[in-house]
């Protein structure tokens, strides 16, 4: 009953937000996340099998790879890391992370970040200790030991969103929402600035209230893939979400599969380019010990990286579609435009964009984004022959 009284009581303080109130509290979380946050996750590739040793290499691959010098820098922990509560209810990891403050050291010495993982539920997707009833308790022990970023996961939670609200499908989102709300207060309270990144799948368009409750990023779809046809779903499912994003807040259609072996390099190249036109968080989920060239050199163009991190921070948006053939834009700084010719067919196809569908006219200086040729001037349209799953990406300025 209590928590249906402070659901509603959520719901209610939602809906009467002042639009001062509102830029105030977005205000709170603002510095953070400025451009879609850049690093690494160790579920795509570890699962759970992750230890303390394979996330030492990930963050020594990650500078001796020239990553951290492109731009990534949160090294991120997923699942599986939670041990027992001890007699004070205090959360400790398990034995394959004997020591997360040393870890979190290690990271920091080398000019990275650490992320962790929990659930606002009694326990995670994969069964182990959430934070439920534990919030702050855990905050200040991430805090204590140095964390940078908070992946927190729905899961364990849905159990009681489902007892508590009857079949009633706002009470439990509004639940799910307090609950998230909780750790964002719990956050603040820590006085560190921990990246607050919420994992719920896409439930109840997060996009239009996960800013409210803190969400620096939140999860737009359910998990990727290493597979053409599941990344590239959710990919281009994005279209329409780009008036949701901010700098500080980005949709999050999940971390990247480059270098995972299920794909070949232009569907990886489709994977990264997407990712950079839709300002996604750009975190690597492969082995980064264990990289080939193909792989480093996608996931370390810098120009398609340029895209990603643009400082206007305004997501890209579909701008045609026909048969397999789409060209997606994304407005960046100084009036610059990126430009992606996507082939979604099974056939080389020739891709024209006529530049006033793109918003340009008059002549532009086009760049190639993978070959890094300089097309020079260009006039009216741009045709580009674009293999079958793959990308032609430009930068295209007056
Ligand atoms: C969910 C998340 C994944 C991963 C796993 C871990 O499925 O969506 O990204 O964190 O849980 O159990």
């Amino acid at each position: 009953m209590r928590m249906f009284k402070s659901a509603f009581c959520f719901a209610s303080l939602v809906l009467s937000f002042s639009p001062l109130a509102l830029s105030s509290l977005l205000a709170q979380s603002a510095p953070l996340a400025q451009t879609p946050p850049m690093g690494w996750n160790a579920w795509n590739h570890f699962k759970r099998t992750i230890t303390d040793a394979d996330v030492r290499a990930a963050a020594d691959a990650m500078v001796a790879s020239g990553m951290r010098d492109a731009g990534y820098t949160y090294v991120n922990i997923d699942d599986t890391w939670e041990g027992d509560r001890d007699a004070q209810g205090n959360i400790q990891s398990n034995s394959k992370f004997p020591d997360m403050k040393a870890l979190a050291d290690y990271v920091h010495s080398k000019g990275l970040k650490l992320g962790i993982y929990s659930s606002p539920g009694p326990t995670t997707c994969a069964k182990f200790e959430g934070s439920y009833n534990h919030e702050q308790q855990d905050a200040d022990t991430y805090a204590k030991w140095g964390v940078d970023y908070l992946k927190y996961d729905l899961c364990g939670l849905r159990p009681i969103m489902k007892d508590q609200s009857h079949g009633d499908p706002q009470v439990a989102s509004n639940i799910m929402k307090q609950a998230y709300e909780k750790m964002h207060q719990a956050l603040l309270n820590t006085h560190r600035p921990i990246v607050y990144s919420l994992c719920q799948y896409g439930w109840d368009s997060p996009w239009t209230w996960a800013p409210l409750v803190g969400g620096n990023l939140w999860r737009t779809t359910g998990d990727i893939r290493d597979d053409y046809e599941h990344m590239s779903l959710i990919g281009f499912s994005q279209a329409g979400l780009a008036k949701f994003a901010s700098p500080g807040h980005w949709n999050d259609p999940d971390m990247l599969e480059i270098g995972n072996g299920g794909m070949t390099p232009d569907e990886y190249q489709t994977h990264m380019s997407l990712w950079a036109i839709l300002a996604a968080p750009l975190l690597a989920g492969n082995d980064l010990s264990k990289m080939d060239d193909v792989t480093k050199s996608i996931l370390t163009n810098k120009d398609v990286i340029a895209v990603d991190q643009d400082r206007l921070g305004m997501q890209g948006d579909r701008v045609t579609a026909v048969g397999p053939c789409e060209v997606w834009m994304r407005p960046l700084d100084a009036g610059a435009k990126a430009v992606a010719l996507f082939n979604r067919g099974p056939l080389d196809t020739p891709i024209t964009v006529q530049l006033k569908d793109v918003g340009l006219d008059g002549p532009v200086h086009a760049v190639d984004l993978w070959s890094h040729k300089d097309l020079g001037l260009v006039q009216g349209s741009y045709t580009a022959t674009v293999p079958r799953h793959g990308v032609v990406m430009l930068r295209l300025a007056r």
